[in-house]
């Protein structure tokens, strides 16, 4: 093609993954599959890869984050970000309300009402660029409300944040070139859980609550894991030449709007106490399926006018406010702290505390995460500590109180350095934040890792609980999972459990054992285990325990492979061409299958006749196999577009036809291939046949 053709082609393919990104990411209603979009951006990665002249910062391709930065750069906000003032009741909104009247004298009086998104705020400034759009400069993160730091690489992966705002909509939006949004950064809560699982799995502390990953993500120097973390930036304010937009609070989200940012899309006008209370009262109800975490609501006067004529105080607008949900939270007594061992040696250490009611239930328990966050909260045994439960999220210590009512503890937690369960070394890797026990054959870790093989999202075998796990353990009927596979009536028939009896004459206790299992109990244990076979591979490498393998990549990679051999021969290249699958999770795959006892684990699990295959999924490779021939003029592709659009999809093209192609793509004025492929009852496809394969359909006969 020549230069201009691919420069026209390059912007078109860009304008068109645009289109895709804005339906995906901020409308929620995607046109087309993540498949037939993959297919779009590669096409798009090749041709820029063959004209590297013609990249620009703020094509699609250039999303995936740079290389880790050495540090982050400070810089000045254009206009101070200032904080919001608080209230917690009808009351002090009423008299909030009363202060704006006041002051607003004739003018207008009407608030929006928005969600408070519990991220954190960051302004995001465009610049003219040649084409009469924008295109994003600089985004910065609150800081001292001053100067923030400059984390614009982190901001560019954020696929709801537009790298550049057409002219058009620049003009429809009634905006010049130059503008800064400011907005929240948040992380969805499935995104938090998944970060977590895996930062668990990496021997990293988990972070504590979706605002704080949020922002250690955005702070994150490394562009690349920003990428992954699936952060969401909703937009609420607008500036233009350093001043808010001057048409009103409403008109400014709906030019953000306009302009193809996410608006959260809980708002309202409201116009008395009574109407704020209702919004916040529906708000409440809504938290807990937005998706991602709220703490309050934010009400802000619509009309510009009434804005500039309230003005601000030193730290915050007087044309605003946010009322705060309370938080879901108790104080109670730390009694002591025990330390729990995991799956994979892992040290946790658990405070046992005085039961206390919050948010509907008793908490008795409640994570410490590991040894540096005791030090940082400063905890010491019988502390009182203030405990907070968000959702359906475990228990957390948040701080200790100190005042005159609540005395502090005497004793400082000494954490252990042998293994509370087996008596070993524990030892704390360099960088790591846990301790781990370095005993192989630790009971805490075989039943941790019998209990996780057997959880419902694993292999799912009921039965196989605690107290079943505990006497495999103890009486060595089972070393690893494999043995499962291989207990029988007898042995589970084995297990016992302790039971007290009051003798009648004599009123003693008696202890006594007693079979753990009746009959009926062992056959259906049997048959869980019999059954779990056939869980299939993903659900197997979950149970294998390989680090950083959730249940999501273990998917991708089961979909990827097919099977275990597959898996087991694959390289770090091939590994890594897996959907969410970088260096450090091949690393820790290759170094798993490289151990000879894992390697042997997974031959006695075949050999036990465990399933471990999975349907493979075509996903970008849905032509894998196939070989076209092409012939004629296609209505809309070019024959290197048609060509290339295969080849990316797996397939091969070949210029005759033989009994080895699988489909000739037939056009307009088709030669003698077409009569060939009749002769020799070759399928014949037209160009419509060829896009409904590569989007992984049948092709239309
Ligand atoms: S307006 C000049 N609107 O809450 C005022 N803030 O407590 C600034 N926040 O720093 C903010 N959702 O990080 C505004 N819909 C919303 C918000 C919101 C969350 C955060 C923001 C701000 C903090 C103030």
């Amino acid at each position: 093609m020549a230069e201009t053709a691919v420069a026209r082609k390059i912007e078109k393919l860009r304008d068109e993954l645009r289109r895709h990104e804005h339906l995906y990411y901020v409308l929620d209603a995607p046109e087309i599959s993540d498949a037939e979009y993959d297919a779009l951006l590669n096409e798009l990665k090749k041709l820029e890869a063959a004209h590297p002249d013609l990249v620009t910062p703020d094509s699609p391709t250039q999303r995936v984050g740079g290389k880790p930065a050495e540090g982050f750069r400070k810089a000045q906000h254009s206009r101070p970000m200032l904080s919001l003032d608080n209230a917690y009741s009808a009351e002090e909104l009423a008299d909030w309300d009363r202060r704006v009247r006041e002051l607003a004298g004739n003018l207008p009086v009407e608030y929006t009402a928005e969600l408070k998104l519990d991220g954190l705020s960051v302004a995001l400034s465009y610049e003219a660029a040649p084409n009469g759009g924008a295109r994003l400069a600089m985004g910065l993160t609150r800081g001292d409300g001053q100067t923030g730091e400059d984390v614009t690489s982190n901001i560019r992966t954020i696929r709801s944040v537009p790298l550049s705002l057409p002219a058009e909509r620049l003009k429809k939006a009634k905006l010049p070139q130059g503008i800064e949004l400011r907005g929240e950064v948040v992380m969805p809560e499935a995104a938090f859980l998944l970060m977590n699982e895996e930062r668990e799995r990496e021997g990293l502390p988990a972070f504590v609550n979706p605002r704080n990953s949020a922002a250690g993500t955005l702070r994150t120097l490394d562009s690349s894991i920003v990428a992954r973390r699936r952060l969401v930036f909703f937009a609420y304010f607008l500036l233009v030449d350093g001043e808010y937009f001057a048409a009103g609070q409403t008109a400014t989200l709906d030019a953000l709007t306009t302009l193809g940012f996410r608006v959260n899309p809980h708002r309202h006008l409201v116009s008395s106490v009574e109407e704020m209370m209702k919004f916040i009262d529906d708000a409440e109800s809504k938290r807990a399926t937005l998706g991602y975490e709220i703490d309050g609501v934010v009400l802000k006067v619509d009309a510009h006018a009434t804005q500039q004529r309230l003005g601000y105080t030193g730290r915050a607008p007087r044309w605003a406010i946010a009322y705060k949900f309370t938080a879901k939270s108790g104080v109670t007594q730390v009694k002591s702290i025990t330390v729990q061992v995991g799956r994979t040696g892992k040290l946790t250490p658990v405070a046992e505390l005085a039961p206390v009611f919050i948010g509907g239930t008793t908490v008795s328990r409640a994570t410490l995460h590991n040894a540096d966050f005791i030090e940082r909260l400063g905890l010491k045994l019988g502390d009182w500590v203030k405990v907070e439960r968000g959702g359906d999220v475990i228990p957390k210590v948040v701080e200790v109180i100190e005042d005159a009512d609540h005395p502090r503890g005497k004793h400082s937690f000494k954490f252990p350095t042998e293994c509370p369960e087996c008596g070993s070394k524990v030892v704390r890797a360099e960088g790591e934040a846990d301790y781990r026990c370095v005993n192989a054959d630790c009971p805490a870790k075989l039943r941790e890792s019998l209990l996780h093989f057997g959880r419902r999202e694993v292999m799912n075998i009921e039965g196989l609980g605690d107290a079943v796990v505990q006497q495999l353990a103890e009486k060595r009927l089972v070393k690893s999972v494999a043995d499962l596979y291989e207990l029988d009536e007898k042995a589970l028939g084995s297990l016992e459990k302790e039971v007290v009896r009051v003798d009648k004459k004599t009123q003693q206790k008696i202890a006594k054992k007693e079979a753990l299992l009746g009959p009926k109990a062992v056959k259906t244990l049997i048959e869980q285990i019999e059954n779990s076979k056939k869980s299939g591979l993903a659900r197997v490498l979950m149970g294998l325990g390989i680090r950083f393998v959730g249940e999501r990549t273990a998917e991708l990679l089961a979909q990827e492979f097919g099977s275990i051999e597959a898996l087991m021969a694959a390289s770090a290249e091939e590994l890594e061409r897996v959907e969410e699958v970088g260096p450090r999770i091949s690393q820790a795959i290759l170094e798993f299958f490289a151990d000879k006892e894992n390697r042997n684990l997974v031959k006695r699990l075949a050999d036990a006749g465990v399933d471990m295959t999975a349907e493979k999924k075509q996903r970008t490779a849905q032509l894998a196999g196939l070989t076209f021939v092409l012939t004629g003029t296609l209505p809309t592709l070019t024959r290197d577009e048609a060509e290339e659009k295969i080849e990316a999809a797996g397939g091969k093209t070949s210029g005759s036809v033989s009994k080895k192609t699988s489909y000739v793509v037939a056009g307009e004025e088709a030669g003698s291939k077409l009569d060939k492929a009749r002769e020799l009852k070759i399928p014949v496809i037209d160009e419509k046949g060829l896009l409904a394969l590569l989007a992984g359909g049948p092709a239309p006969s």
